[in-house]
């Protein structure tokens, strides 16, 4: 194909042309911004991947929406962005300080009275949680996606999309020998949902500003036919 984009740096600026085209202005650049100015890592969803989960959101007319792991807020702005007057979003943050900074970041971009964000670790916020949630985004501690993939099945319905990130890692998920948590916690979660009958899944690949990862998407609920 003439013009093949091929390497990392071809896969960053293709996404730059995508976001000058599609997703220019960003609601949540200045989220990005102020976390990055906070210190805290730079491991938020890029802007078109932000942007997915917007219009995922939108298109299942998502009203209730969980989300494992805040960081300063991004993602959370794009997906509370997709909401209903009305909605309502929980996400949930390990970490007090970039808590902080979400919750500023949040009630910046006027969504603080949809965003109920519940700080400290995910095993230990669950258990308080009503659901069912129509939308449900796994972006922590990718060690621990097995158990928040249960938790997902119990506070999900019959149509809940959940939408999980990471699951590539630059292709180290095909070590089947690997001794990092996080690929193991990813290679577990992915087996528990081929042989969840519950879930009807798939993965898609991505390379962008980011580099080369991936998304798990899964229906709940049975396959129509
Ligand atoms: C990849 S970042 C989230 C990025 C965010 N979803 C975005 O795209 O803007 C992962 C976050 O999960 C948080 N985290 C890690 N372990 C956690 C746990 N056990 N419970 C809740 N959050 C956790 C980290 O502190 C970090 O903020």
């Amino acid at each position: 194909m003439p013009g093949a984009a091929q390497e990392p740096g071809q896969w960053a600026a293709v996404d730059h042309y995508l976001i000058d085209q599609l997703i220019t202005p960003d609601p949540a650049h200045e989220a990005g911004e102020a976390s990055a100015a906070a210190g805290l890592p730079a491991h938020e969803v890029s802007p078109p991947q932000g942007k997915l989960l917007h219009l995922l959101a939108r298109a299942i007319g998502a009203r209730t929406i969980l989300e494992f792991g805040t960081l300063g807020g991004y993602s959370t702005i794009w997906l509370a962005r997709a909401l209903p007057a009305g909605g309502r979003l929980v996400t949930l943050e390990a970490d007090p300080g970039y808590a902080q900074t979400a919750r500023s970041n949040i009630e910046r971009a006027g969504l603080g009275g949809l965003v109920d964000l519940r700080v400290g670790p995910a095993l230990e916020t669950l258990p308080h949680l009503d659901g069912p949630f129509d939308l449900i985004f796994i972006d922590a501690d990718k060690r621990s996606n097995p158990e928040y993939l249960e938790w997902s099945l119990r506070l999900a319905r019959e149509g809940t999309l959940i939408v999980a990130d990471n699951v590539v890692r630059a292709g180290a998920v095909l070590d089947p020998e690997t001794e990092d948590p996080s690929v193991r916690g990813v290679r577990d979660f992915i087996a528990m949902i081929a042989a969840e009958p519950r879930l009807d899944a798939t993965a898609i690949q991505t390379v962008g500003a980011k580099g080369w990862d991936g998304f798990v998407l899964a229906v709940v609920g049975a396959e129509p036919r």
